[in-house]
């Protein structure tokens, strides 16, 4: 099964790729995630990639096609994935399209999570990821059992730099203007499937299910 994750920054694409990608042996590509190991690893991407993330601006498409490329290629994904976060221009849609074409792959749908992007900001301000594995936390809707501590590896917890409000702001217009027409885009092409995504993490994830079916868990 192949899925791409649509969405507004902190409508919860994350979360709920990181339960689907464990409940269905899926690889979770999240390019947010790539982009900001390059960035921890110093390597000449992370260190042009950096400055865009941290001001909310998309990075350079001709970046985030190439990373998308390289991973969906590994054998990992042979049996399908889920992607999120790619595409996010009109353009990454195009080199999307061409990919699946050259590597004879079909996209089984665009999940596009509906979400009321005034109640999302308290999502964000209050996340924290783990600085080692990346693992989410959110101070009020999902805690660490220990204060800014990762139950995953024990690594320390912060606040990431697009996360504060400045940043969160760009991203949203950056997501208005560059993302969201997309979703004309896949509603055209009979591929999107729209979500309620407003709510608690448990019931968003039954909420996709039922759209692409419970399966086998
Ligand atoms: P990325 O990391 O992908 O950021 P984003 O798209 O803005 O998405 P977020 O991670 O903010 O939100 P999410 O929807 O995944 O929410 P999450 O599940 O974490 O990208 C970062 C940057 O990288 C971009 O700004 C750009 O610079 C660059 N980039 C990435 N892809 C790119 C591309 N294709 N092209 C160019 N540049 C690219 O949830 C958020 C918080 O809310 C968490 O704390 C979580 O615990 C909590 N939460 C989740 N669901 C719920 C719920 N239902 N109820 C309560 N809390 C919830």
């Amino acid at each position: 099964m192949i899925l791409v994750f649509l969405g507004p920054p902190g409508s919860g694409k994350g979360t709920q790729a990181k339960v689907l990608s464990e409940k269905r042996k899926l690889p979770h590509i999240s390019l947010g995630d790539i982009l900001r190991h390059e960035v921890r690893q110093e390597s000449e991407i992370g260190l042009r990639a950096k400055e865009f993330i941290n001001a909310g601006k998309l990075v350079p498409d001709e970046l985030t096609i190439e990373l998308t490329k390289k991973r969906i290629s590994q054998a990992d994904c042979s049996h399908g994935f889920i992607l999120d976060g790619f595409p996010r221009s009109a353009a990454q849609a195009e080199a999307l399209d061409k990919m699946f074409v050259d590597m004879g792959l079909t996209l089984d749908s665009v999940i596009y999570f509906a979400v009321n992007e005034d109640a999302v900001v308290e999502r964000l301000t209050g996340r924290r990821s783990c600085k080692k594995c990346g693992a989410v936390y959110h101070i009020k809707f999902k805690l660490p059992k220990a204060d800014d501590v990762c139950d995953v590896c024990g690594g320390e917890l912060y606040q990431r730099k697009d996360d504060q409000e400045d940043a969160i702001r760009t991203r949203f217009e950056v997501y208005a203007q560059q993302t969201k027409p997309l979703i004309e885009r896949y509603q055209a092409a009979g591929k999107l499937a729209q979500i309620d995504a407003n709510g608690a993490i448990d019931e968003v994830l039954n909420r996709l299910l039922s759209v692409i079916g419970h399966g086998k868990d």
